[in-house]
C-alpha cells in the first residue's frame, strides 16, 4: 500500500492503478478506523478492482465548540489495518495540501442539508460537500462508498454528485454494531463505561418507535416517547428524533411512505446519531 501526501504523487499513482482499465473505488473517512469503516472498504472491493481511502479530519465541517482537536488521530494503526485488507492507496494530505493559503471555494447543497444536523451543526454540511467535492476531484474513483450511520450525508452526497453531473456511482452500506446494537462509532471513544451502557437507549428507543409506527401507533406519539426514553438515560440535549421521508430528509407526520427515522443526542459531551429504516409493510 501506498502512503500519499500531496497531489501530484496521488495523481501518477492514480494513473498507474488505472492503467490496466479496471475500476477505482474511494472509500473516503476520517480515520480512527473500525468495523465499520472497514466494511466500507470490504464493499469497495467487491465493487472496484482497486481501492483508495482517504483520511483527512476536516477542519471545515467541525464547528467552533466541536471535536476538532480531540478528534481522535491514529493514522500508523489505520495503515496496518488497511494494508492488511488490501487497499491500494492511502491518500492522507495534509490541512495545508487539502486547504492551500487562498483556498476560497464552498459547496452548499440546499434543501436536504438544511433539517436535522444541517440545522444543529451549522455549515457542517457545506464542510462535508466541499470535502468530498475535493477528494472525488483529487482521486477522480469510478465508484464511492458511504455509510448508512451518516444517512444526511449520503443524501447529501447523492444530491450534489446528481446535481452536478459528476460519474461516480455512490454506495450505502448499512450500518455496523456493536454486539449489543449500538453504531460503531469513532466518536464512541469518548464514552465511559456508564456512558457506553447508556448509549444502547438510542438504538433501543428509534427501534421501539419503528415498530410502533409500523403497527399504526401515531408518529407523534412515538416520536415522544423515544425522546422521554433518552432523556430518562441521560441524554441531553436531544437535538432530533424525526420520522423523514427516505429520500428527501423533508420531516413527515404521518407514515405513508417509505421512511426513515433519525435521532441525535449528546451524552455528557458525547454526540451520538443513529437512524433506521420505516418501511410500510
Ligand atoms: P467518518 O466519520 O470517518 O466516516 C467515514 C465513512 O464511514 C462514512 O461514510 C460513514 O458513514 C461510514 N461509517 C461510520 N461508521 C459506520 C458504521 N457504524 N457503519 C457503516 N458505516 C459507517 O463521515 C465522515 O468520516 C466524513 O464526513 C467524510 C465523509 C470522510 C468527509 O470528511
Amino acid at each position: 500500500m501506498q502512503i500519499l501526501r500531496d497531489l501530484p504523487a496521488l495523481r501518477a499513482a492514480v494513473a498507474a492503478l488505472k492503467s490496466d482499465g479496471k475500476k477505482l473505488a474511494l472509500v473516503p473517512t476520517m480515520g480512527a478506523l473500525h468495523d465499520g469503516h472497514m466494511a466500507l472498504v470490504e464493499e469497495a472491493r467487491r465493487h472496484g478492482r482497486h481501492v483508495v481511502v482517504s483520511i483527512f479530519v476536516n477542519p471545515r465541517q467541525f464547528g467552533p465548540n466541536e471535536d476538532l482537536d480531540a478528534y481522535p488521530r491514529r493514522e500508523a494503526k489505520d495503515a496496518q489495518l488497511l494494508q492488511a485488507a488490501g487497499v491500494d492507496i492511502l491518500w492522507a494530505p495534509s490541512v495545508e495540501v487539502m486547504y492551500p493559503a487562498g483556498y476560497a471555494t464552498n459547496i452548499r447543497v440546499s434543501g436536504v442539508s438544511e433539517g436535522l444536523d444541517g440545522a444543529a451543526r451549522p455549515g457542517h454540511f457545506d464542510g462535508v460537500a466541499t470535502v468530498v467535492t475535493k477528494l472525488f476531484n483529487q482521486v477522480a474513483p469510478d465508484v464511492a462508498i458511504f455509510g448508512e450511520k451518516d444517512y444526511q450525508q449520503l443524501a447529501v452526497i447523492r444530491r450534489m454528485v446528481a446535481d452536478t453531473n459528476l460519474d461516480i456511482e455512490i454506495i450505502g452500506m448499512p450500518t455496523q454494531r456493536a454486539e449489543d446494537g449500538l453504531a460503531l462509532s469513532s466518536r464512541n471513544a469518548y464514552l465511559s463505561e456508564q456512558e457506553r451502557k447508556d448509549a444502547l437507549a438510542l438504538p433501543r428507543a428509534l427501534g421501539e418507535a419503528k415498530r410502533q409506527i409500523e403497527k399504526g401507533e401515531p408518529v407523534e406519539a412515538a416520536l415522544a416517547k423515544a425522546i422521554a426514553t433518552l432523556a430518562t438515560h441521560g441524554f441531553d440535549p436531544i437535538d432530533y428524533v424525526t420520522l423523514c421521508d427516505a429520500d428527501s430528509l423533508e420531516p413527515i407526520a404521518t407514515f405513508d411512505r417509505p421512511a426513515r427515522l433519525l435521532g441525535a443526542a449528546k451524552l455528557g459531551k458525547t454526540r451520538l446519531i443513529d437512524n433506521i429504516a420505516v418501511d410500510p409493510a
